[in-house]
């Protein structure tokens, strides 16, 4: 499928100079959505995933379909102060800001097979953390799958070594 054409680009947005790239019309759309669905499914099936890990909040649209897809838990990676039990957290960069992201320290198990799934890798900071937080936790990251890609941010440069997918690229 063209998903670019469910893409609209919005300018200057959410600060100037940035080109946003929306990809609410493709969720919307209930043919387009499942069919990105069911192609991180079919990248995930041989995997033999333990868990589905996204961060929020728009790892956990594409994360949950793909989860209950699999037949596997869901453990949502959230910003700060956000999950009520005792987390572990990391610092990370973003495109336009900077956060820190948590998980529950009993989230993964150790040597549990984990698919990270979000919407976009722009610089690669969000993906990176997340990572570093399943790693810690002794979680195995078998893949990593994204909806879009902004190729000029070089988010890939914090994926080497990992298995990577994503529908889109700009
Ligand atoms: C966006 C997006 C990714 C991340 C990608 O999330 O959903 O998670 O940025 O950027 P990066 O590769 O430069 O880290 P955001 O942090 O805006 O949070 P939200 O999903 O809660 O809006």
């Amino acid at each position: 499928m063209d998903y670019k054409q469910y893409v609209k680009i919005v300018e200057d947005w959410p600060k100037e100079g940035i080109q946003f790239k929306d990809i609410t019309p493709l969720m919307d759309n209930g043919k387009a959505f499942k069919s990105a669905v069911d192609e991180i499914v079919a990248y995930a099936q041989e995997k033999e995933i333990d868990i589905v890990v996204g961060p929020e909040a728009r790892g956990f649209i594409i994360g949950c379909p793909v989860s209950y897809a699999l037949e596997v838990g869901f453990a949502p990676v959230r910003k700060e102060g956000k999950l009520p039990r005792e987390v572990i957290k990391v610092d990370y960069g973003l495109e336009y800001g900077s956060n820190v992201l948590t998980i529950h320290k009993d989230a993964i198990k150790p040597g549990q097979r984990v698919l990270i799934t979000d919407d976009l890798l722009a610089t690669g900071g969000t993906i990176e953390a997340t990572i570093q937080l399943v790693e810690e936790l002794g979680g195995i990251v078998v893949g990593c799958a994204f909806i879009i890609e902004l190729s000029y941010l070089d988010g890939m440069k914090n994926l080497k070594g990992y298995d990577v997918m994503k529908l889109m690229s700009y």
